[in-house]
């Protein structure tokens, strides 16, 4: 069996966090952040707002858009780097509150590559006909976790949510087809993207210092790997596949920073207008990026049915995925 994308639904917090507040805040400004990293807005939750809130919101939409009911869904994965909890996971929370029944339901913890890997792990489940209908979320409270005194990470992440249903299909003529995927991994450079504290490496006590509690990243590194990464992971799926870049309509990047995009575009030879960006608007969302990503370019009215659409992430770990699709006939809600 084959998997396609049948629905698709996103949900951001209703508060939006501008470049002017977060100047008031730190010292940075409008110019700054925009120059380095085109991100004019993002929405951050408000406290008591959850990941799992954000993601249930996001299902419900994704089972919408997909006119599917709550019982027709057999699997849940659920991307994040910020659970509900630390234990348990928060995907079960989320299938109970959808109404989904006793479902398998589990978290994965690939950092910004979390949605591509959930839904290369969905489409392999539909693949060993384990699910013929997965719900992939990518949800993230960001904000929870940033370091308010550090304006090098505050300034460039979202709070955000999106959500795919895939569904067994036999064939992958009809548009909405992912039609192959590619992970990857190097764990040498964990530490340039991470929380310190807070594991069983580092458990956190009363005199663990304030900062290593928080998300910490070593940006100007992680640029280089990401533009590296990114390159490869996409021209071997690509390869894989048997697409030529010139024929991909729309590339749909992790949105981590603007200038990663443009490098992204140049390095896999594709016309920088074929890129997808919202990174102005919501940010670095991590595990909710691609699929933000993905419905901004569907509401512009960017996607017809059968576009071929290549995506791409990278995040902590290190981690990275790309994942190939023809767009669906869907509306996103
Ligand atoms: N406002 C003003 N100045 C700032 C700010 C800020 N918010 N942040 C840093 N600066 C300063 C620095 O202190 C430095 O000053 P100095 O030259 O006096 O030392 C200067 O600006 C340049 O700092 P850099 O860190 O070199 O800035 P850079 O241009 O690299 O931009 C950024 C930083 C935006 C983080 C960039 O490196 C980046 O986007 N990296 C990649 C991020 C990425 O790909 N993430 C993907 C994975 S994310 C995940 O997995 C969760």
């Amino acid at each position: 069996m084959h998997a396609a994308v049948i629905g698709l639904g996103t949900h951001l917090p209703p508060r939006l966090v501008t470049n002017g507040e977060l100047a008031a805040r730190f010292d940075t400004s409008d110019e700054w952040i925009t120059s380095r990293t085109g991100i004019r807005t993002r929405h951050w939750a408000e406290p008591g707002t959850a990941t799992g809130d954000l993601a249930t919101e996001a299902g419900l939409r994704a089972l919408k858009s997909a006119g599917l009911a709550p019982g027709d869904i057999d699997v849940v994965v659920l991307a994040t780097t910020t659970p509900d909890h630390p234990c348990p996971a928060t995907a079960p929370d989320v299938a109970s509150r959808l109404g989904l029944g006793p479902v398998p339901a589990y978290d994965i913890a690939a950092v910004c590559s979390g949605f591509l890997y959930a839904l290369a792990i969905g489409q392999a489940q539909i693949a060993a006909q384990q699910a013929g209908t997965v719900l992939v979320i990518g949800a993230e409270t960001y904000s929870t976790i940033l370091n308010p005194d550090d304006r090098t990470t505050s300034v460039i992440f979202g709070d955000g949510a999106g959500a795919v249903v895939l569904a067994a299909r036999e064939d992958t003529d009809r548009p909405g087809a992912l039609l192959g995927t590619h992970l990857g991994s190097d764990g040498a450079h964990k530490d340039l993207i991470r929380i310190p504290a807070g594991g069983s490496r580092y458990p956190t006590t009363a005199y663990t210092p304030e900062a290593d509690r928080y998300f910490t990243m070593e940006g100007p590194k992680v640029f280089r790997q990401a533009v590296v990464r990114m390159g490869e992971s996409a021209t071997t799926l690509l390869h894989r596949i048997g697409w030529v870049a010139e024929k991909v309509d729309h590339l749909v990047g992790h949105q981590a920073n603007a200038r990663i995009l443009t490098a992204l575009a140049g390095q896999l030879d594709i016309p920088v207008e074929r890129t997808v960006v919202n990174i102005d608007r919501v940010g670095n969302t991590s595990a909710a990026s691609v699929p933000l990503a993905l419905a901004h370019a569907a509401r512009q009215g960017r996607l017809t049915p059968g576009d071929r659409i290549l995506m791409t992430a990278f995040g902590g770990g290190l981690t990275w995925g790309s994942a190939a699709l023809t767009w669906p006939d869907i509306t996103p809600l």
